[in-house]
């Protein structure tokens, strides 16, 4: 029986897995058009083979102008004739199940992009038509309307209301946009909005996806109720403890549409799954993550938590404790195509300001690559030892670092380009991965690249690491084959060490994982090294250093 096969009906598969995010149009290009796409993935197959995941994500890879990477989509059930065809998503999706990978599709509800048929249809329909019904379009203020409805704020541009002649519409009307101009929000209080959504997800999972990952899954619902209500403070947009009551995000109603989706997800054998891209204050994450709606939700705690001790196991309990209260797993990630890569992070001095250092494209100060890569392995080693589910998002098994200095003309992200140029934006964790040491775009096609990719990409390409054990590639290839195998119940047990920045935990089965954080050097614990993210020094583990072992 294949492995597919033998997995196809494991309800719970989902709890411990490891899932590779795919940023589809920076991962390898088929045709020679400086572009990733899906038969690019395809040919790499066997590389994700070698990497033992359970399942891959797929960033959107539908039709989109790109205002937003994608998160712009003109067309939920169709592929960017740019990445490809239905066809060679299907190719894509059966050959993965062959070799036993799972797949995940990126949903995006919230908004659509302003191409979408939808969107165009009220652009040039009349106010109160039903075609403007399906989005959030609103007289404005002033004698004449020439102001925004409200000081609602966007994350990429200054306002979240755009007023429709920007877009060619014949109107005074003013539509709403929490992300960039190119993207109007949906008004999720209108049930055609709701169905269309039910059937964009039985499209999907009719064709053999096994999850979803949700973009933004707490802003769906917003209080529209007139006169709407102020929100002037960009901060306050999370609605952080809001109790499910804010203006524009976390609001209780959502969970109804998250049980509706939940209810067609299990009538398929095995259950669909899904993800929910959540920012919510950590007491709300169980009403995204409970079995009745979405089932898991990113902790992206990681993500922002310095290369020290106290914080990680801070992280690890305070997620432990949510996902027992949900009944959930916990989803473990350092890296997304949203954030500077870890690597880079951690060989950074944790005093610098990274937005600044960004801004002057990586030179107000030094980046440490060699310490940075070494953390970062070790952090790895540390989050993919604990009970739950951990998102790796490609080019991280590589410790490839983040690209600071992509020249300013060719920077493609909003976060830069709509914001007054105060972020550098996220191209530079975007950059088309290296394959090769040399040649067109590191072997990722033969015509170049979308994204500059620098000189250094040599030293962290896939074929620079491919045969060597101990490198970056070599150690996630390692520590991925292992932990399918060391898997076990959900627990862990903390143990006493004899230093602050010295973490050690083990798994009900003996499984045990210390990591040196920056003692100087650690004795390392009686036991069977089953691997180690740096080489053993005198028999004591180095600082920046995680070993699994066994009892
Ligand atoms: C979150 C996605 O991860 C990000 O890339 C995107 O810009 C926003 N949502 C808007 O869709
Ligand atoms: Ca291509």
């Amino acid at each position: 029986m294949s492995k597919s096969a033998s997995h196809s009906k494991d309800k719970n598969w989902w709890r411990q897995a490891t899932v590779y995010q795919i940023y589809p149009r920076s991962f390898a290009d088929s045709n020679g058009d400086g572009i990733g796409d899906l038969k690019g993935v395809t040919s790499r197959i066997p590389y994700l083979q070698k990497l033992n995941l359970d399942a891959v994500w797929l960033s959107p890879f539908y039709p989109s102008a790109l205002a937003d990477g994608g998160y712009d989509v003109a067309d939920y059930r169709d592929v960017d004739p740019r990445l490809g065809t239905l066809a060679d998503f299907d190719e894509l999706l059966a050959e993965l199940h062959k070799v036993g990978i799972r797949i995940f599709v990126d949903i995006v509800p919230n908004h659509s992009s302003n191409l979408h048929v939808w969107f165009k249809e009220a652009i040039d329909a009349k106010p109160g038509s039903a075609a403007r019904n399906r989005y959030i379009f609103r007289d404005g203020k002033g004698v004449n309307g020439e102001l925004p409805p409200t000081d609602w704020v966007s994350h990429f541009a200054p306002s979240a209301w755009t007023h429709e002649s920007a877009m060619g519409g014949k109107h005074n009307q003013w539509y709403m946009h929490w992300f960039a101009p190119e993207q109007p929000d949906f008004n999720w209080n209108n049930r055609e909005v709701e169905d269309e959504f039910l059937t964009t997800l039985k499209f999907w999972a009719d064709r053999g996806v096994d999850g979803f990952r949700i973009d933004v899954a707490h802003a769906l619902k917003k209080d529209l109720s007139e006169p709407l209500r102020s929100l002037p403070v960009f901060e306050d947009l999370e609605q952080r403890g809001n109790k499910g009551k804010g203006v524009l995000a976390d609001r209780n109603e959502l969970f109804q549409i998250y049980k509706e989706w939940r209810k067609l997800f299990n009538q398929y054998d095995p259950p669909r799954v899904a993800v929910a891209e959540a920012n919510v204050h950590p007491d709300r994450v169980p009403l995204y993550a409970s079995a009745k709606t979405l089932g898991q939700s990113f902790d992206f705690r990681f993500i922002d938590t310095p290369f020290e001790a106290s914080s990680y196991k801070e992280n690890v309990q305070d997620a432990l404790k949510v996902a027992e209260k949900n009944k959930s797993s916990c989803t473990w990630a350092l890296s997304n195509h949203d954030q500077i890569r870890h690597a880079t992070k951690m060989g950074l001095n944790p005093a610098v300001n990274r937005k600044a250092w960004m801004l002057s494209n990586g030179t107000s100060h030094p980046l440490d690559m060699a310490s940075g890569t070494q953390n970062a392995l070790a952090a790895t080693l540390f989050i993919l030892a604990l009970p739950g589910s951990t998102y790796v998002y490609q080019g991280e098994e590589l410790g490839l670092h983040e690209v600071t200095d992509i020249p300013e003309n060719q920077i493609q992200d909003p976060q830069y380009l709509r914001n007054n140029k105060i972020e550098k934006g996220r191209d530079g964790c975007r950059v088309p991965l290296p394959w090769k040491k040399t040649g067109s775009s590191f072997g990722f096609g033969t015509g170049g690249a979308h994204l500059p990719q620098p000189q250094w990409f040599a030293d962290y390409s896939v074929e620079a690491q491919e045969s060597d054990a101990q490198s970056s590639l070599g150690t996630y290839r390692q520590a991925l084959a292992l932990r399918k195998k060391l898997v076990t119940e959900e627990k862990i047990k903390w143990h006493k060490t004899k230093d602050v920045s010295v973490l050690h935990f083990s798994r009900p089965n003996g499984w045990h994982c210390i990591t040196n954080f920056r003692a100087i050097s650690y004795p390392m614990p009686k036991g069977k090294v089953l691997i180690s993210s740096h080489p053993l020094q005198d028999g004591k583990i180095p600082a920046g250093t995680t070993v699994w072992f066994k009892k």
